[in-house]
């Protein structure tokens, strides 16, 4: 498929997503569209060809060598033995393309795995392993809340304590905060999906699932160069000096959710006790600046799902395909 095909069919997906979460979110009863979401997001101070979100970041390659064992869930090309190369991004949360590293609450590992409409894959994954609030609206609200104030430039704290004291749904994001510390390396973090999504196994099975890469380092190893902490982009520098004398691993591990789980609600935590598959390794071979590289160009659409694979009920996807699409096109436009 040539590239402008490709983006042609992001662009429509994501506008069909569009269509989709309108729907999804009632027409006339949710004033929330994903132009909104991204208005807000981006605030005052917009970063043309940035990302409206996660806008620091850089390009990272390499494969995912599958283990063969989730295939018996999955029907999906990338889960049966054998390689499937990736284009991938780390990035940290925030709208400032020149953030410093250290800084960032939230680290971000996003990945497009194989290609076409039957095999690609595309995953964005965040350290954090829930969200604060599982619907559009509620995220709108702590967006709203946490959003500097326009007459002083600063957080209004007691506008974020409101928000959190109205939302008791926020309590295992709260916890996973507090005990949340940060790693010297990007290498060394946990990445989690977060929402759920379904495996479709050959037999017409379902199983819903979230999954996470997990560093086969553990996350307790030291930088491999001493982090300077007054260096906006030590993180960054860290990570290239890294994968240039080994491949940086993931394992890849899915977690099965009961008949009891919530599939479609990304705030609770599923029990430790449930069932993991490790579906294989993801090898980081290589690291290049955004400009360098060829992930500046992928909208890393979580809707984006091979066959075998399917999207729960959870109304944040929707919200985020859309959200992604509309972050996309006004990147897009501005960068040509
Ligand atoms: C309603 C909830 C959410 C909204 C509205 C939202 C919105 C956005 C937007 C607008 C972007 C920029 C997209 C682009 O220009 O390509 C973005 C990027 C990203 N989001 Fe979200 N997001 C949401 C939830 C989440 C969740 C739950 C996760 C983690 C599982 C997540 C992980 C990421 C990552 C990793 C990126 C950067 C991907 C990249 O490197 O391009 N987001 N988000």
């Amino acid at each position: 498929m040539t590239a402008f095909r490709y983006a042609a069919l992001v662009l429509a997906v994501g506008s069909l997503a569009g269509v989709i979460y309108a729907a999804a979110s009632g027409a006339g009863q949710s004033s929330i569209t994903a132009q909104r979401f991204v208005n807000l997001q981006e605030g005052p101070q917009v970063h043309e060809g940035f990302r409206r979100a996660h806008a620091k970041g850089f390009c990272v390659v390499g494969e995912f060598q599958s283990s063969g064992k989730l295939a018996p869930y999955s029907s999906a090309r990338v889960f049966q033995p054998g390689q499937t190369g990736f284009v991938g991004r780390i990035s940290i949360a925030g709208t400032n393309p020149t953030a410093p590293d250290l800084r960032s609450p939230v680290r971000s590992l996003a990945l497009s795995l194989g290609r076409g409409d039957a095999d690609g894959w595309r995953t964005a994954m965040n350290t954090p392993p829930v969200m604060a609030v599982g619907t559009p609206e509620s995220f709108y609200e702590q967006l709203s809340a946490l959003a500097p104030d326009p007459a002083t430039g600063q957080r209004n704290p007691q506008r974020i304590q409101a928000f959190f004291a109205s939302h008791p749904e926020t309590q295992a994001f709260l916890a996973w905060q507090k005990s949340y510390v940060p790693t010297q390396s990007f290498a060394t973090e946990r990445y989690h999906s977060i929402n759920a999504f379904y495996l479709l196994a050959p037999n017409g099975q379902r199983q819903a699932v979230r999954w996470a890469a997990v560093p086969v380092a553990g996350t307790g190893l030291q930088a491999a160069t001493a982090l300077d902490p007054n260096d906006p982009d030590a993180l960054q520098a860290e990570f290239l000096a890294r994968v240039k004398q080994a491949p940086v691993v993931f394992d890849l591990v899915f977690t099965l959710a009961a008949p009891t789980d919530d599939e479609a609600n990304p705030t609770v935590p599923w029990p430790a006790s449930r069932p993991t598959v490790v579906a294989g390794q993801l090898l980081i071979r290589a690291a290049q600046s955004e400009a360098e590289g060829s992930c500046k160009d992928i909208n890393f659409d979580p809707l984006v799902l091979p066959t075998g694979m399917a999207a729960t009920a959870d109304p944040i996807l929707r919200a985020r395909s859309a959200a992604y699409a509309e972050s996309y096109r006004r990147r897009a436009r501005e960068s040509l």
